[in-house]
């Protein structure tokens, strides 16, 4: 039985939902969130969970091997749950430096402690990577999916930085026993979604009668998947995944980008008690992002087969959800868009 994880990326989006699953459904472990807080690391998050006795906070940089070092000779954690990422494709064609220096350095210094650690003892213990389908590269418009046996191929320095890492983790299965499993997912959606990404981003602009940049014509095809959806993904896969393996993870849910934003225009319109198409009009063509793949497509199949997940919501309701959260929590929106989110830290664990 895991006693003791370390969440990494915990102040995250996806990270977040992740903690909040764990420090509520598993009261006997102790999870430690590991987080160095970058932009998008937001302790607000999860508020909720934070003065739970089972859950606690650790500020650090996994690109820090004695900080992280530390971390795993005082806790001695039974598993880690992988996330803390650099996670934003335009961030790593301005700067690809920190992309190695998180994603890949990173996941190496983790690897490196667990190895260490639980080499007399591998028994129970777990090393979950959180990958993403955007390791694989892109599909064409032919109906093809990502299996698990789909070559790596990425095209950005985001996506080339966690095949990287992924190439790492199971170089440690492989050469050092280390008990890892991997799962790649689809683009995430939901609450707690950073403002720079494109559903919340587009939902904070239409409230706000502002334009929602779309690259190129709009005709890039994402598949999406409610953040919950993933979180209880991640829950069955560390639980019951087999050591070594790499499961698929999508909604089976494939969206043109500009179709997605006219859906979201339709729903705030009718939230916002705007007359529908008002807000379709805010719609504005940008120069496309260099070397946007077209389409990614998950075929999650082995995942619903061998461990019995499936999606629990259909893209409508869950945009729905999504809508009803943003509008719900205008002052997290805020906090975020003013960079007041930044001051938490200080202002729940002392100065920096
Ligand atoms: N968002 C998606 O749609 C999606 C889809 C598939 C896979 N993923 C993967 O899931 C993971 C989480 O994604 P997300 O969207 O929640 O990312 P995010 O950008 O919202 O959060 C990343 C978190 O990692 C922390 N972090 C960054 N650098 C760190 C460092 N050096 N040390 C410690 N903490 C650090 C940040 O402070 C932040 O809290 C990533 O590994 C990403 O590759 C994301």
């Amino acid at each position: 039985m895991v006693k003791t994880i370390f969440i990494t990326g915990g102040a995250g989006f996806i990270g977040s939902h992740v903690i909040r699953r764990f420090a509520t459904n598993y009261p006997d472990y102790k999870i430690i969130n590991l987080d160095t807080l970058t932009y998008a690391g937001n302790l607000e998050n999860i508020d909720d969970i934070a003065s739970q006795p089972n859950y606690k906070f650790e500020k650090a940089d996994i690109s820090d091997f004695k900080a992280i070092e530390r971390l795993f000779d005082l806790y001695k954690p039974d598993g880690v749950i992988h996330l803390a990422a650099e996670s934003h494709v335009d961030r790593s064609i301005t700067d690809p430096f920190v992309f190695v220096r998180t994603n890949v350095l990173g996941t190496c210094n983790l690897l490196y402690c667990a190895k260490e650690l639980w080499r007399d003892n591998p028994e129970g213990k777990r090393f979950y990577h959180v990958s993403t389908d955007e390791v694989y590269g892109a599909l064409e418009f032919d109906g093809t999916f990502f299996t698990e046996e789909t070559k790596y191929a990425p095209h950005s320095p985001y996506s080339a930085s966690k095949a990287s890492s992924d190439h790492f983790v199971r170089a440690f299965h492989d050469t050092y026993g280390l008990p890892v499993v991997i799962s790649n997912c689809s683009n995430n959606y939901g609450s707690h979604h950073f403002p720079e990404k494109l559903i919340p981003l587009a939902i904070n602009n239409i409230k706000n009668n502002k334009p929602i940049p779309v690259y190129g014509k709009g005709e890039n095809v994402r598949d999406w998947l409610f953040v919950e959806d993933h979180a209880a993904a991640i829950d069955i896969i560390f639980h019951r995944g087999k050591n070594g393996d790499t499961y698929n993870i999508g909604g089976n849910n494939e969206w043109k980008n500009i179709d997605l934003i006219r859906l979201l225009c339709d729903i705030m319109d009718r939230k916002l008690g705007r007359p529908q198409g008002e807000s379709q009009k805010l719609i504005t063509f940008v120069a496309d992002r260099a070397g946007h793949d077209l389409r990614y497509a998950i075929d999650s199949s082995k995942l619903q087969r061998e461990l019995g997940w499936a999606p629990s919501l259909t893209f409508e309701e869950g945009l729905e959800k999504t809508v009803d959260w943003y509008l719900a929590n205008e002052k997290w929106i805020k906090n975020v868009t003013s960079g007041e989110y930044q001051d938490y830290y200080n202002k729940h664990y002392g100065q920096l």
